[in-house]
């Protein structure tokens, strides 16, 4: 692997290591981290106690929280309120996780059955707002006030984004900038968000803070370009969440973006015909997969995800060498080549 990462054989890329290996340094603080989510899982109202214990239990990635605990760290934090932080920005992701698998009709989640299809979307939309407004009142006890406002302005972009997304679904004229713009604002703002705070923690000076900004938002592209590239290519069981969701809730993503515009004209035609029907069939999913499987746009995609990918990479290189800094640059590299 050379210093920016081109990953040039299959051989090497069996050498990615796994997540455990990137989080070595902070294993500690990561396991402090889920003693907070068990403790704000609990509660006297036993609805919230069941619903909070089910969500919290763990089998998600960890990566906000844990780019939280190496940006502070990489800023040489010593303190504990990164521990509470990252317990935070995980419970936002969780809450946005469980309105928007209501969102886009997804039954399974983590392997697991989704919350609102074992417990309803009236008790899942509570359930969502509760810990939302539970992690936004807790960041207040933070000694830096900024945080609450960073978190409830980035919380306002990931609606906006999840709420263009969702407006912009069946409409075969959302181009790459739309798209770009739709992730940008649904995942890599918390990701951004959450390398900013670690930075504040460890008193990042206005310039290491943009950085650290960049260098989440960067990764967060990647990785929501590749979680697009996963629901075409990926594995159900290993990705605990069902493939092909995109398309059959009209979720226009870039594999589909780049077949629309640089597949011919009767191809076009013949997706927004298959897309219209009303209840999209196997056989035509089946169809508009070999479509897009044909025509380069999976590959188009995933470079895509690698410009993002080195350019997070090449952020994070103009820190200073440190175990920190290891572990945050190969993270993109980790994010790149999931397959989870
Ligand atoms: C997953 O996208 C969704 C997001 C990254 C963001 C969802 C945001 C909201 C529902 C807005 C509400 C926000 C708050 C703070 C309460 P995806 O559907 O592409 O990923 P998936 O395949 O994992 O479902
Ligand atoms: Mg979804």
């Amino acid at each position: 692997m050379n210093e920016l990462g081109k990953i040039s054989s299959k051989s090497q890329i069996k050498k990615i290591p796994g997540l455990t290996n990137l989080y070595n340094n902070i294993l500690k603080e990561l396991e402090e981290v889920e003693e907070k989510l068990k403790l704000f899982s609990r509660s006297p109202n036993k609805l919230v106690s069941e619903v909070s214990t089910y969500l919290f239990q763990k089998s998600g990635k960890r990566i906000r929280p844990a780019l939280l605990l190496l940006c502070s760290k990489l800023q040489g934090y010593k303190g504990k309120e990164n521990i509470i932080l990252s317990a935070l920005v995980e419970t936002i992701h969780t809450a946005s996780l469980i309105h928007d698998d209501i969102i886009d009709n997804s039954e399974v989640r983590r392997g697991k059955e989704s919350v609102h299809a074992k417990w309803g979307p009236n008790i899942t939309v509570l359930l969502g707002d509760y810990l939302y407004i539970k992690a936004l009142g807790l960041s207040l006890q933070s000694k830096h006030r900024r945080i609450t406002q960073i978190l409830t302005s980035i919380s306002a972009r990931m609606i906006e984004g999840e709420l263009n997304e969702y407006y912009l679904s069946g409409n075969l004229d959302v181009n790459e900038e739309d798209y770009l713009d739709i992730i940008n604002k649904k995942t890599a703002s918390l990701f951004s968000a959450s390398c900013q705070i670690g930075g504040i923690l460890g008193k990042a000076s206005k310039r290491e803070e943009n950085l650290l900004m960049e260098y989440g938002n960067n990764l967060g592209m990647s990785f929501q370009i590749i979680d697009d590239l996963l629901d075409f290519t990926g594995d159900e069981k290993i990705l605990g969440k069902p493939i092909l969701s995109d398309l059959c809730e009209g979720r226009i993503t870039l594999p589909l973006i780049y077949t629309l515009n640089n597949d011919g004209k009767d191809n076009r035609k013949l997706i927004a015909e298959l897309l219209s029907q009303k209840n999209l069939q196997k056989k035509s999913i089946k169809e508009i997969l070999k479509i897009v499987k044909s025509n380069g746009a999976l590959d188009y995609t995933h470079k895509k995800a690698e410009e993002f990918s080195l350019k997070s990479r090449e952020i994070i290189s103009q820190f200073p060498k440190s175990i920190y800094r290891d572990a945050l640059g190969l993270l993109p590299e980790f994010t790149l080549h999931r397959r989870k």
